[in-house]
């Protein structure tokens, strides 16, 4: 890539932090956003990188973070909405007060980053927005239906504002990354409330992060890894009983009243 100016959220670790990696380098001017202090700090020592600690369901956190971008570098060409959080379970249990943390989260604080950034990207050269949601935002398998619905939400937006800002030379593209191996899913993947159909690998973050790198330099509007999930994706959507089986093993007994939330 050219000399770049690029935001990363969710950078003090897993896939945002390999994708700081992978675009670092002496052309890229780097500004890399999270909570954590020492994993942010230490990130960004060994990046050569900005750290900008904030909280995105703050609208204030986020506000300082974009202004610190605009007084270091006066523009934006790449933004990675790479923040979010995962929580599993039946969705009854779950209730509502998680559904809504997620959403803050997985949805409005990535909405947030964009509107914020928007004055900036419209400064840079050939801008780019990737917002990473997950394949579980276009097939929701059991136990996932609070962190499906909030990345549904942002493929809906992103496909949308993809189309919006084209007239401005603005790209916008997603990753909807499968099962990866970071801190999000240690202790929760293959168990009884994240079901891993048999054929479904688990990737690397790096794998994830070059994924991301592609939409940067081809403009894709979507990429889903790995590749052998996108027929899947379109079955599930001709077909949504079809998926449903696969899964089905996983759900012989229902739902113990005890792990039934009141909400
Ligand atoms: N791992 C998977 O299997 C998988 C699959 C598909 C999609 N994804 C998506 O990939 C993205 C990255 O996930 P990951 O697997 O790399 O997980 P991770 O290692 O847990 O990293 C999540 C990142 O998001 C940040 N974050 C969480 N809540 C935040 C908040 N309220 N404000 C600001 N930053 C926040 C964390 O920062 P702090 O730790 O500093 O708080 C951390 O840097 C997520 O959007 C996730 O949904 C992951």
């Amino acid at each position: 890539m050219k000399h770049r100016v690029v935001l990363i959220t969710g950078a003090s670790g897993g896939i945002g932090l390999a994708t700081a990696r992978a675009l670092a380098g002496p052309d890229t001017q780097l500004f890399l956003a999270g909570r954590r202090p020492e994993r942010l700090n230490a990130a960004a020592a060994a990046l050569q990188a900005v750290p900008l600690l904030a909280d995105l369901s703050d609208a204030a956190d986020v506000a300082h973070m974009v202004e610190a971008v605009r007084r270091k570098a006066g523009h934006l060409d790449v933004l990675v909405n790479c923040a979010g959080q995962l929580e599993v379970g039946p969705a009854e249990q779950l209730g509502v007060a998680v559904a809504e943390q997620l959403i803050r989260v997985n949805y409005l604080g990535a909405i947030r980053v964009v509107h914020a950034c928007l004055p900036l990207l419209r400064m840079g050269e050939q801008p780019v927005i990737v917002n990473v949601s997950s394949f579980a935002g276009r097939v929701a398998p059991p136990f996932m239906a609070a962190y499906a619905a909030s990345k549904f939400a942002l493929n809906g937006y992103s496909h949308a504002l993809r189309q919006e800002l084209r007239p401005e030379g603005i790209h916008v593209g997603l990753v909807l990354p499968g099962p990866v191996d970071t801190p999000m899913v240690h202790g929760r993947l293959g168990g009884v409330h994240y079901p891993v159909p048999r054929g479904v690998p688990t990737l690397s973050a790096e794998r994830v992060a070059r994924a991301i790198l592609a939409v940067i330099t081809q403009r894709s509007p979507e990429v889903i890894v790995p590749w052998r999930l996108r027929a899947v994706g379109r079955l599930a959507s001709a077909y949504p009983g079809l998926v449903d089986r696969l899964y089905a093993r996983f759900q012989s007994a229902p739902i113990p009243p005890a792990a039934r939330g009141s909400e």
